[in-house]
């Protein structure tokens, strides 16, 4: 089986590839299991592909139709699409937002479309297709309502995968993730940076702000439980898939304040003390219109699940990246 993961170098594209080649095998869009032959890494960064005949990294832009080509081709299984621009910077720079977030989804979807058997494609969208006034816990059901560029550009994504999907053009799917947390190496421009900071930071020693109040409180997952998930995705029949294709992945709800007081518990004093508030009005504006619980079925009734609690992600953070 060939597999292509957009945005493979990244945090979530990286860890991904790791999984799948050490699990093996996946279901093709015919339902066969099929053992991985390849995996193809594009990204616009440099990736550093694990040491593994089976791997392989294009350097190239989702924005231009010859890299996808490139990297697409018609011997594809699956794309897994995870190439994207974040919530910060898709605010920020509403022009960039569109052309990777929805320009080159829309383009990669046509290429996929185009190909004699289309890959099975998986689409990773966000929690931030919701946000402003929502029942609470958030349904499988409610409206997208997105606040900010990042989170509209995922919502038309979504439409896309399942127009085409309606349509018989492929099997697409999309996963709207949880805030994951602990991202290991540097804040990045998500709007959600902190949730990862006020750990990441603290237990290397370093200083750090959050720049949203306490009480604010989120819907997380740990990366080791997400890339559960997007395989539990990708791996579910057809059938189970609702009329809208997208899925609320678990997570747990979590304040900011309590995640610092699991970190005090996992590293002591000292070292949650290294978190300072500092209120930041521009990532507070983000931040405080996602949705922070939700009452997912769909996804626990695939087999996806949630992290026991934060003291947990805590732990697996500093067991896998430190
Ligand atoms: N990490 C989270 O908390 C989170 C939460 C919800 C949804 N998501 C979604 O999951 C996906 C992966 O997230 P991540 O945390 O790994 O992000 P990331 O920023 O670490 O990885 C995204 C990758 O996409 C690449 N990329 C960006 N523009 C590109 C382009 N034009 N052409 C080719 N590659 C390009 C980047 O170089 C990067 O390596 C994204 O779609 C993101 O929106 C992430």
């Amino acid at each position: 089986m060939r597999i292509v993961i957009t945005g493979g170098a990244g945090f979530l594209g990286s860890r991904l590839a790791a999984k799948l080649l050490q699990r093996a095998t996946l279901t093709d869009a015919r339902g066969q299991v099929r053992e991985i032959s390849s995996i193809v890494l594009l990204d616009v960064a440099a990736a550093s592909p694990p040491d593994d005949r089976r791997v392989r990294a294009i350097a190239g832009d989702l924005t231009d139709r010859e890299s996808v080509a490139r990297a697409v081709t018609p011997d594809t299984d699956t794309v897994f699409h995870l190439a994207a621009v974040v919530s910060g910077q898709a605010e920020a720079d509403f022009d960039i937002g569109m052309r990777v977030n929805l320009d080159a989804t829309r383009m990669l979807l046509e290429h996929c479309r185009s190909l004699k058997t289309p890959p099975k494609f998986v689409f990773t969208s966000s929690l931030a297709v919701f946000g402003g006034t929502l029942p609470d816990p958030v349904p499988d059901d409610a409206p997208v309502t997105p606040q900010a560029s990042y989170g509209a550009q995922k919502a038309i994504g979504e439409l896309l995968v399942y127009d085409m999907t309606r349509k018989g053009f492929l099997d697409g799917r999309s996963l709207r993730l949880p805030t994951v947390t602990v991202r290991p190496g540097k804040p990045n421009k998500a709007a959600s940076s902190f949730a990862s900071g006020i750990i990441r930071e603290p237990l290397a020693g370093v200083d750090t702000c959050c720049p949203v109040a306490p009480t604010t409180t989120m819907w997380v997952q740990s990366p080791r439980t997400v890339i559960d998930n997007l395989i539990v995705g990708h791996e579910a029949p057809a059938s189970a898939f609702g009329q809208t294709r997208s899925i609320n992945v678990p997570g747990i709800s979590v304040s900011v304040g309590d995640m610092v007081a699991a970190l005090r518990r996992v590293a002591g004093d000292a070292v949650a003390q290294r978190v300072r508030w500092e209120f930041e009005p521009a990532i507070d504006r983000i931040v405080s219109t996602w949705p922070a619980r939700f009452a997912p079925v769909q996804g626990p009734a695939l087999g996806m699940r949630a992290d026991a609690d934060f003291e947990s992600i805590v732990r697996a953070y500093i067991a896998d990246d430190m």
